[in-house]
């Protein structure tokens, strides 16, 4: 029996750390030899010239999930997986919504059968919780901890999924119980009814006004008061798709004060300003996501804060919705900037869009792309050594990029369900040309070869792969204070 089932042969091997020609040697779908001069394969491939990199890891994306409208978004598991894979894509962290008033077990449980029928990437799951009740946190949330969902997402605004700053403490808890990962979508929910009440009542109900509507200063304070509320139970937190300068520097204040805390930011804020929603009609709706986009000044202070660590992942916040009844027309063809459902597609071309920004364009560099794209957010969401990185015993996920190929993105549908992408026009320089999963092709040139229900879940154990390092509150200390409450 040869000793591997397949060599990539030649290419500059890319990691979080380095770039190298190397071989890699694959046998079972793992990684088993990185080396020169590799022989005794089953098959190979000549990656001379070509970029290789571990596969995507998106940690933030939703897929055939109640929305907080109320509505399903637009793609089911098959067509966003698919989706994700040709733009180099191979893990996803979706999520499972509980709303108001249902059981977090049954939502997870469909979520499952969803994603096993349809994944054609590997994935592990989220838990929204909007309706933390009592019986929720202490009987529902124990099997589903030790059953491989270690990480929540809650919500401090979108009128069906808030939590107050009460509940909020009650979640917190219950992570801190069971070491999971919560996950913040932090803005003031106050502030973004009473904008949007002022706005509307004034006539101003374009797509443009969606931006004005969530100031700013709701996203500062929201994250402030995440922080605050987690330095109480100590637990650790991420703050999702962070959009503004100023957010970004209370995550990196309260980093330095020792606070345990992680940011994401997104493609779109980092490549897209509020000035895609200025377009004339209802067009401007394609470009309407939450927090909203916002300025050039904005990007370079994001970018700013990926170079020095105080934001770690970039994720695409893949919402889609179609320009029709079904999304973002849902409530008529001239609808106002709050009655249409927040998000945009992003799964596809996040890898290539930052491949572009990061490496070809040189913002960063290679190693620091790996980093934001597959190796942070595995690390931190408890994948890692099998996921994000290029190592032997990891997963054979693995990307090959032709570096020189230049790609203008047409104005016409991706592979989601959404009908339409944000980036239309734009070129991006380097393109996923093979795209493998544990070491099976799952894109070659543009076609799709993966199959939905070969994606795998990935259950993830609770007590934080990763914890940002940071100091715990003295109110805790159980010698002292009412630390002993809190177990
Ligand atoms: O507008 C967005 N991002 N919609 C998706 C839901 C969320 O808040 O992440
Ligand atoms: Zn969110
Ligand atoms: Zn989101």
């Amino acid at each position: 029996m040869p000793s591997f089932d397949l060599v990539i042969r030649g290419g500059t091997v890319a990691t979080a750390s380095d770039a190298f020609q190397a071989d890699i040697g694959i046998r079972g779908g793992r990684i088993t030899a990185i080396g020169s001069n590799l022989t005794d394969a089953a098959a190979e491939i000549d990656a001379r010239g070509l970029i290789v990199t571990p596969g995507g890891v998106d940690p933030h994306c939703h897929i055939e999930q109640l929305a907080a409208t109320g509505l399903m978004n637009a793609d089911t598991f098959e067509s966003a997986t698919a989706s994700a894979a040709l733009g180099g894509t191979t893990t996803v962290i979706p999520f499972a919504a509980q709303h108001l008033g249902m059981s977090l077990a049954a939502v997870v449980e469909d979520y499952h059968r969803r994603a096993e029928r349809g994944a054609i990437v590997d994935y592990a799951v989220h838990m929204i919780i909007a309706d933390p009740r009592p019986e929720i946190l202490r009987e529902e949330l124990p099997p589903l901890a030790r059953s491989g969902h270690a990480s929540i997402k809650v919500f401090l605004t979108y009128d069906r999924l808030v939590i107050d700053d009460e509940k909020l403490l009650d979640v917190l808890e219950a992570a801190r119980n069971h070491g999971l990962l919560v996950c913040i979508h932090a803005e003031n929910h106050g502030m973004i009814r009473w904008m949007g009440r002022k706005l509307v009542e004034r006539g101003y109900t374009a797509p443009r006004y969606h931006g004005p509507s969530h100031p700013r200063i709701g996203e500062v304070e929201g994250i402030h008061r995440a922080i605050a509320c987690a330095a109480l139970v100590d637990q650790p937190i991420m703050i999702f798709h962070v959009s503004t300068a100023e957010g970004a520097a209370v995550i990196h204040r309260a980093r330095g004060e020792g606070r345990k805390v992680w940011g994401e930011t997104c493609t779109q804020y980092l490549l897209l300003t509020s000035a895609e929603l200025d377009r004339p009609g209802i067009e401007g709706a394609k470009w309407i996501c939450s927090p909203p986009l916002r300025e050039p000044s904005d990007q370079e202070a994001l970018w700013w804060a990926l170079e020095v660590g105080t934001l770690q992942c970039v994720s695409s916040d893949h919402a889609p919705y179609r320009m029709d009844v079904s999304g973002k027309l849902a409530k008529g063809p001239a609808p106002s900037f709050k009655e249409i459902a927040n998000g945009m597609p992003g799964l596809e071309l996040r890898m290539p869009l930052l491949f572009s920004a990061m490496v070809s364009e040189g913002r960063l560099g290679l190693c620091k792309f790996v980093e934001l794209t597959a190796t942070a957010p595995a690390k931190i969401y408890g994948l890692h050594p099998a996921k994000g990185t290029i190592a032997p015993g990891s997963d054979a996920d693995l990307v090959l990029w032709d570096p020189m190929r230049v790609v203008t993105i047409a104005d016409a549908p991706r592979r989601d369900n959404a009908g339409y992408t944000p980036y239309a026009g734009r070129s991006v320089r380097g393109w996923p040309v093979r795209v493998f999963l544990r070491g099976r092709e799952i894109v070659r040139e543009g076609e799709l070869l993966g199959r939905p229900g070969e994606g795998r879940f990935l259950p993830r154990s609770g007590g934080r792969a990763a914890v940002p390092t940071g100091r715990s509150e003295p109110e805790l200390d159980p010698a002292r204070n009412f630390g002993a409450l809190l177990r």
